[in-house]
């Protein structure tokens, strides 16, 4: 049988053509048992496509885990580590993982009370709510009505001591049916998007880089952002913007001195943009929440040895949390418009691949209660690091 693919089914919201390239469903093939030549086809739409989802699908933990691992085969560590985020307690992601005892890569996410579910006798599960998180709430009559935020824009990434996963399965095996919601992004611009109820909401990080204006793209190619030691333990105080795209500048977020020991070695500073290892495209992707500083290069020289326009043209540190959280912003507000986001309708069986390091995701909604929602999740610490810009991108955008 041959493997079919046809293009995601967009709602009215989106702009068709900003998704050409992304998203495929994929027919024909099953990815808890794919052939070597298979996986090479899929490992390609993957990184042509950004997500591809299978329907139908009925899958194992082991087989999750055996699909994600064979993107990089060398990695056996869940991204965050094995068994790390149920023990750490002070981190921001301790409610939302659950991990599955017999493969501490594959985590348990959801919402509701599950019972004797994969060897967990029970667990309270906890869809991430933005009232957690973000500095101002829908107000309760709202939440009621439908209204709803993204809850926190990211790539599922510790951004500490471990690189980056290259892939994310996501597995519905529950998924309660309800209204659609309205997800408002309340910045200021009135932006709202019609999303299905507990979406999964994507957006492509090359169309972030690809629309922002000369000024913006110069600055990204030439940047690289550092994370905070245990990000997730440094951001568990402070409080996200109502768009989810990041944290309010309040001096909440807890101070190093007061974080579990850290090395400098384990800090990780990536560049901005993250070239695409198929496509050679740059995808614009960084955890807004996590990075704390900013290194720009200088502008390129032009021949001449004459100045050029630009932001930062002779490089900067930039260490000022505001100045550096402004400036990610600006290059990442544009990239999550309500045209440019694909919120996943989730279906029972559907799972959903995605190229972890070429989008950002989000979990979007607020269920009321009643019949639980099941997901399975793995991603694996990569053996690599992201590649950046070459000096070519460099040249060109600069
Ligand atoms: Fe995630």
């Amino acid at each position: 049988m041959t493997i079919e693919t046809i293009p995601f089914p967009l709602p009215p919201s989106a702009d068709s053509s900003k998704f050409r390239a992304f998203g495929r469903e994929v027919k024909g093939v099953d990815p808890g048992a794919l052939q070597a030549t298979q996986f090479q086809e899929i490992e390609k739409l993957l990184y042509k496509h950004s997500a591809l989802l299978f329907r139908n699908v009925d899958l194992t933990p082991e087989q999750q885990y055996t699909l994600v691992k064979a993107f990089d085969p060398t990695c056996e560590s869940y991204g965050h580590g094995n068994n790390k985020t149920g023990k750490t307690k002070e981190s921001i992601l301790h409610p939302y993982l659950k991990t599955i005892p017999r493969v501490p890569q594959v985590q348990l996410i959801g919402n509701g009370i599950v019972h004797d579910h994969e060897g967990i006798p029970e667990a309270q599960l906890k869809h991430a709510s933005h009232r957690t998180f973000h500095k101002s709430q829908v107000s309760e009559e709202d939440e009621t009505s439908g209204v709803t935020r993204f809850y926190r824009w990211h790539m599922d990434a510790a951004l500490y001591d471990l690189p980056p996963p290259k892939v994310t399965a996501l597995y519905g095996i529950s998924v309660p049916e309800g209204d659609k919601q309205i997800c408002r992004y309340d910045d200021g611009t009135g932006d709202e998007l019609e999303v299905p109820l507990g979406t999964t909401a994507f957006v492509s990080g090359k169309t972030m880089f690809d629309i922002l204006p000369p000024e913006l793209k110069s600055l990204a190619v030439r940047s690289r952002v550092k994370y905070a030691p245990h990000p997730f333990i440094w951001m568990a105080p402070a409080h996200a913007k109502s768009s989810g795209l990041g944290l309010e500048t309040e001096g909440l977020e807890t101070p190093l001195d007061n974080l579990p020991h850290w090395e400098k070695s384990k800090i990780q500073i990536y560049p901005v943009l993250w070239k695409n290892p198929i496509t050679g495209d740059l995808h614009l992707q960084v955890h807004p929440c996590g990075a704390c500083e900013l290194f720009v290069d200088p502008l390129p020289r032009t021949e001449d040895g004459s100045p050029q326009g630009g932001l930062y043209p002779e490089g900067a540190h930039l260490v000022d949390l505001k100045t550096v959280r402004n400036l990610i912003y600006d290059m990442q507000r544009p990239g999550i418009a309500p045209s440019l986001v694909y919120p996943h309708d989730w279906h029972e069986k559907d799972l959903m691949l995605f190229h972890n390091r070429g989008v950002m995701h989000s979990v979007v909604g607020h269920f009321k209660p009643g019949k639980p929602r099941v997901f399975h999740q793995c991603n694996l610490a990569a053996s690599d690091e992201p590649l950046g810009p070459s000096i070519q991108d460099i040249l060109r955008w600069a």
